[in-house]
């Protein structure tokens, strides 16, 4: 039924976000998380997307340890490739729309500017080549699967996954009152994860298909970031620019990753907020948990 809408990785800091908002415009919603369908087994995932019989079809799961990837690319593959081949003959199966999410980690982030989404892709590492990997088997099984690359994702569904997020990573250096050094040499588009799964579903409802850059709408460093982070909590922290050669990580990254999101504005699609309005919202979510 067009109506009926599964979200798989649903318990991830982007999942519960996009049951909210897809419910709230009147969606049949039906979540799994991890723990009642992992998307590395056909089978299971073949048998329940039978049962409910979607229109469309949501993969927020993800395996996303960047540095851990290097150590277990198989792993990363099994979710991030192959998971998104099981959902894609799935859905071929079914007709359903798949709507999946990849990243600005599939570029290599030497283009000095924010990638387009004609923009060649040239992976780094283990986590970036699986992620490609899950955007070819969307594209290879489906004729008009959405695909959205985002960057950066931080939302108030971080607050309950294990993983968290950059945000949350800032605020607990900050309350341990060590000197805090982030890197001013990586660029990407921090996503406020509600803001991207409103833009998720105006795509949804919009005629549109094919593959879209939802980033935060800024080119930002990540030592430039951590610094709104602090000015939005309301904390001074020491706070130290460093960079890629001082602190090394086991996964190559992109060093300029924003993401144009020109594409979806020429779909009619309003804009996102500034970093500034979706970090004050952050904070007003953050402090209903605590
Ligand atoms: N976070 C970022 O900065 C970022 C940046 C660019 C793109 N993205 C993309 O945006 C999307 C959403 O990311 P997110 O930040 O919401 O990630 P997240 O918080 O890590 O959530 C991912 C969810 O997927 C689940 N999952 C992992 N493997 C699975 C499997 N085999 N079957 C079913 N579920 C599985 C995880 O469960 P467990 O917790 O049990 O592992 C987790 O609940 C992903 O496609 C990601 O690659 C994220």
């Amino acid at each position: 039924m067009a109506d009926n809408v599964v979200v798989f990785g649903a318990a991830g800091q982007l999942g519960v976000e996009l049951v909210t908002v897809f419910r709230s415009r009147g969606y049949a919603v039906h979540p799994f998380n991890r723990a009642t369908v992992d998307i590395t087994d056909l089978p299971l995932l073949e048998r329940t997307l039978a049962a409910i019989d979607p229109g469309v079809v949501i993969n927020a799961a993800a395996y996303n340890q960047v540095d851990v990837a290097e150590q277990e690319p198989q792993a990363a593959y099994a979710a991030n490739g192959l998971g998104v081949r099981n959902l894609a003959v799935a859905c071929r199966q079914l007709d359903a729309l798949l709507v999946h999410f990849s990243t600005d980690y599939v570029f290599d982030g030497m283009l000095g500017r924010a990638y387009t989404e004609d923009d060649r892709p040239r992976p780094l590492g283990a986590y970036a080549v699986s992620k490609l990997a899950g955007e070819l088997y969307a594209q290879a099984y489906l004729d008009n699967p959405l695909i959205i690359r985002t960057s950066g994702v931080f939302g108030p569904g971080g607050l309950r996954t294990a993983r968290g997020n950059f945000v949350e990573v800032m605020l607990r250096l900050a309350a341990s009152g060590q000197p805090i050094r982030v890197t001013e040499d990586h660029v990407a588009s921090p996503t406020y994860a509600p803001a991207l799964a409103e833009k998720t579903a105006d795509l949804v409802a919009s005629p549109h298909r094919g593959l879209f850059h939802v980033g935060g709408g800024r080119a930002i460093s990540w030592f430039e970031f951590a610094a709104a982070i602090f000015r939005a909590a309301g904390v001074s922290p020491e706070l130290k620019p460093t960079n890629e050669r001082e602190y090394r990580t086991a996964a190559r990254r992109p060093k300029y990753s924003a993401l144009e999101n020109a594409r979806l504005a020429a779909c009619g699609i309003a804009p996102m907020p500034s970093i500034e309005d979706a970090l004050a919202a952050y904070m007003t979510e953050r402090a209903k948990y605590k």
